[in-house]
């Protein structure tokens, strides 16, 4: 058998399609994924669920033409690995799409790279199932009535409300009970770049503004966590894990975000910076601490990915974790996302990139043991 094909599958990219722009998702990573892969020696196309024909002799995808600076339509073969990266969770719930992405994952010779998005609520009931995570996640529940928002408020007088399928900080509210303040109870609502506060003297007046604020969105709510700070900004970490050339959970870096003047969450949308985790770690615990701190860290996310997957019945190839650290050095899970958004760290990133096609050989190669 010729080696080179044994090693390096056909690797099509899944999207959906679009009528503007050929398909829908962030283009620049799309590109970036074709054109890592075929630097490796694999052969890489972008598929559209809608062209993705299982039973057909050829597969009509897309690759990236640097001369014309567009995408180029061409036949390709059937792949032997399938990595979804449908852009959002709406367009993976329509039936169409889940009757697709059903077929991969029964059909025989391809191996699907990613089965789908999580949702908020779902990894914290995965997590609090094993004594290894269980310690790692805030006291969490579902957003229900007004009572038991107010029992959750008298535990926990900080709390996050965030959208179980939210991302980028969308929707997110941070509810403080105060009790020696006349107007006791605070809610902060996160907009695009500022966050606006309302303050009452009951729950019941902020709980309209929170129905709204929610909508029909799913919400949970959970312990809020002090965050260790650098120059009074709270920080947190963005970890990439990705399965490795030989199928194993692997950190593929760490980064951390500072939350910007006026924001509740570290997006850099919003305001947030880009900065070295060892830095703002050792401005608080010092330098020998932080080094055994991001080790552990590390540890601590492959951990979460074993876990998650062994909770979701699904096996995955990659999420990227968001953590955080407290004020007393205690690491906290906040989320984790099965499709990972780009980093901005070139390191980070080059680094998964490679991994995306290393992991497709892996799993190639697994199919035919
Ligand atoms: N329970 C919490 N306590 C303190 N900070 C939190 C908590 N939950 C979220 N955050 C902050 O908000 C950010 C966004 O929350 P996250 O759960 O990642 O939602 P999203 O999906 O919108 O990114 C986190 O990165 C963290 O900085
Ligand atoms: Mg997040």
């Amino acid at each position: 058998m010729n080696t080179r094909a044994e090693h390096k599958p056909v690797v099509a990219v899944l999207t959906v399609h679009d009528e503007g722009q050929f398909f829908k998702g962030n283009q620049r990573n799309f590109r970036d994924i074709f054109e890592t892969g075929t630097k490796m020696g694999y052969q890489v196309y972008i598929v559209t669920v809608r062209d993705l024909k299982l039973a057909s002799e050829t597969v009509k995808g897309y690759i990236f033409n640097k001369d014309s600076e567009t995408w180029e339509v061409r036949d390709f073969p059937q792949p032997q690995v399938i990595y979804n990266r449908i852009p959002n969770r709406s367009y993976e719930l329509k039936a169409s799409v889940r009757t697709k992405l059903d077929e991969i994952s029964h059909a025989s010779g391809i191996e699907l790279y990613n089965p789908g998005f999580f949702n908020k609520w779902e990894l914290f009931k995965w997590l609090r199932t094993s004594e290894t995570t269980r310690k790692l996640v805030p006291a969490t529940k579902r957003l229900s009535n007004l009572s038991s928002l107010g029992k959750m408020l008298s535990v926990y007088p900080y709390l996050y409300l965030k959208p179980e399928n939210g991302k980028a900080g969308k929707g997110i509210m941070i509810l403080k009970y105060r009790p020696n303040h006349l107007m006791a109870y605070r809610l902060t609502i996160q907009h695009d770049k500022k966050s606006v506060t309302y303050r009452s003297v009951s729950l019941s007046r902020l709980w309209r503004r929170i129905r709204r604020e929610a909508g029909a969105s799913p919400y949970i709510i959970q312990q809020g966590i002090e965050l260790a700070t650098y120059q009074k900004k709270p920080f947190d970490l963005r970890l990439l894990v990705q399965k490795n050339a030989r199928g194993f959970w692997s950190v593929t870096g760490v980064g951390a975000r500072l939350a910007g003047k006026g924001s509740i969450t570290t997006h850099v949308p919003r305001g947030g910076s880009i900065e070295d985790p060892f830095k703002l770690l050792s401005a608080l615990f010092g330098p020998e601490n932080s080094t055994e701190m991001l080790n552990k860290i590390k540890s601590t996310a492959v951990q979460i990915a074993r876990q998650i997957e062994r909770g979701s019945s699904l096996s995955h190839g990659e999420m990227s974790m968001d953590l955080g650290v407290d004020t007393n050095g205690i690491l906290w899970f906040f989320e984790a996302n099965a499709k990972p958004m780009k980093f901005d760290e070139p390191e980070i990133r080059q680094k998964s990139l490679r991994r995306i096609f290393q992991y497709s050989s892996y799993l190639a190669g697994r199919m035919r043991l």
